[in-house]
């Protein structure tokens, strides 16, 4: 039921805070700490090595998902594209453990590397929006998204939700191993400022539609540039993009522009630099004045206290580790309108489908 929303990709992104506190709800209790299965935990305490598998969005939420498990677990971990690891295995660790990131539990690049890790004897983790799909059936283990159905094919809320899941994961990994930076972190509550924040960023869908009428109306091409988790959320973008008003985009690691892709800027190219990294900060933006100074368009997007006047939109403060649940929501608001303006059906891009069962 799409109410007054034009489309449920709108829809879906507005929905985003309410997600976060379902969450909460769903995964902890009033002290704040995290309810995953003994059995699950045991499981993933004993792998020396996590694999996060899964494709598009979703690729793009494991690779964050793999840092919180790094930072907070102190576990190794790496995110792999379903498609190439399938058939090109990497050499695995001792005691490897799969995770598949699905929104909708049916991608069959995923399936395909779970019947191949399964028939190996590893363990396998799905955290899925869909309960009762094939690759929550035939793991494992299966992990809820609770973000209720997502219509719309260009995925907004179930990355989130896959973010904030991998990091409810982390949590609760990390304490069960006396990682003490788990033991600090207090997840739940910085998880209720972020619902707060992207309430404040979805309401602020005015100031971002300027800004893709003032960058994105016209343009053929986009760079979305950012460090560390940073270039995680650009690649998303970049994405988001894309898939819904097919302007060419790419997501950059904001060092690696110089060693090519700067090539690519001219007068009016938009750059958007994604800046909630108080280490790479600095560099990021002297990134993105080179790219000024070549004629780019640029957009800042920057967490307060990294703010500089003339910021194009300033999010709230929060903790860097999780800051691609808040830093998404603006962009994800950029490819709406992009799309929205230049009159396509934002819900149903060209030649997509909402889950891909060939591989
Ligand atoms: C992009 C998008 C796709 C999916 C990908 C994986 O907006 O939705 O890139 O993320 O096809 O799908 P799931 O998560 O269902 O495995």
């Amino acid at each position: 039921d799409l109410g007054t929303y034009p489309f449920h990709m709108l829809k879906e992104i507005d929905e985003q805070p309410v997600v976060m506190r379902r969450l909460l709800a769903a995964y902890t209790d009033e002290n704040g700490t995290v309810n995953l299965s003994a059995e699950l935990t045991q499981a993933l305490a004993a792998a020396d090595r996590l694999y996060f598998v899964a494709a598009g969005t979703s690729y793009h939420a494991s690779l964050v998902g793999a840092a919180l498990m790094e930072e907070y677990a102190h576990m190794p971990a790496s995110a792999y594209l379903a498609s190439e690891f399938g058939y090109h295995q990497p050499l695995l660790a001792g005691k490897p453990m799969f995770v598949f990131l699905t929104q909708s539990g049916e991608t069959a690049d995923i399936r395909q590397v779970l019947v191949k890790v399964k028939a190996q004897g590893f363990p396998t983790l799905t955290i899925t929006n869909v309960p009762t799909s094939t690759l929550a059936r035939e793991a494992d283990y299966a992990l809820n998204l609770h973000a209720g159905p997502e219509i719309a094919v260009a995925s907004t809320k179930a990355y989130t939700a896959q973010v904030a899941t991998t990091a409810l994961v982390a949590k609760a990994l990390g304490v069960a191993k006396h990682v003490q930076a788990a033991a600090d972190w207090n997840l739940a509550h910085e998880l209720g400022l972020i619902a707060a924040t992207q309430q404040t960023l979805v309401d602020a869908k005015d100031t971002v539609h300027e800004l893709a009428k003032s960058a994105l109306a016209t343009t053929r091409n986009a760079f979305y540039i950012g460090r560390g988790l940073d270039y995680y959320v650009a690649l998303e973008a970049a994405l988001k993009l894309k898939e819904i008003s097919y302007v060419q985009a790419e997501g950059f690691a904001a060092g690696e522009l110089k060693h090519g892709t700067i090539a690519l800027i001219e007068n009016g190219t938009p750059v958007i630099a994604l800046i909630s990294d108080p280490v790479t900060a600095a560099h990021t933006r002297a990134n993105a004045t080179e790219a000024a100074a070549r004629g780019a368009h640029v957009l800042r997007i920057a967490t307060r206290s990294l703010a500089e006047p003339g910021d194009d939109l300033v999010i709230d403060d929060l903790n860097p580790s999780l800051a691609p649940l808040a830093l998404i929501v603006p962009c994800q608001l950029l490819a709406y309108y992009a799309s929205l303006d230049r009159g396509y059906d934002v819900d149903r891009p060209r030649n997509l489908a909402k889950s891909v069962t060939v591989e």
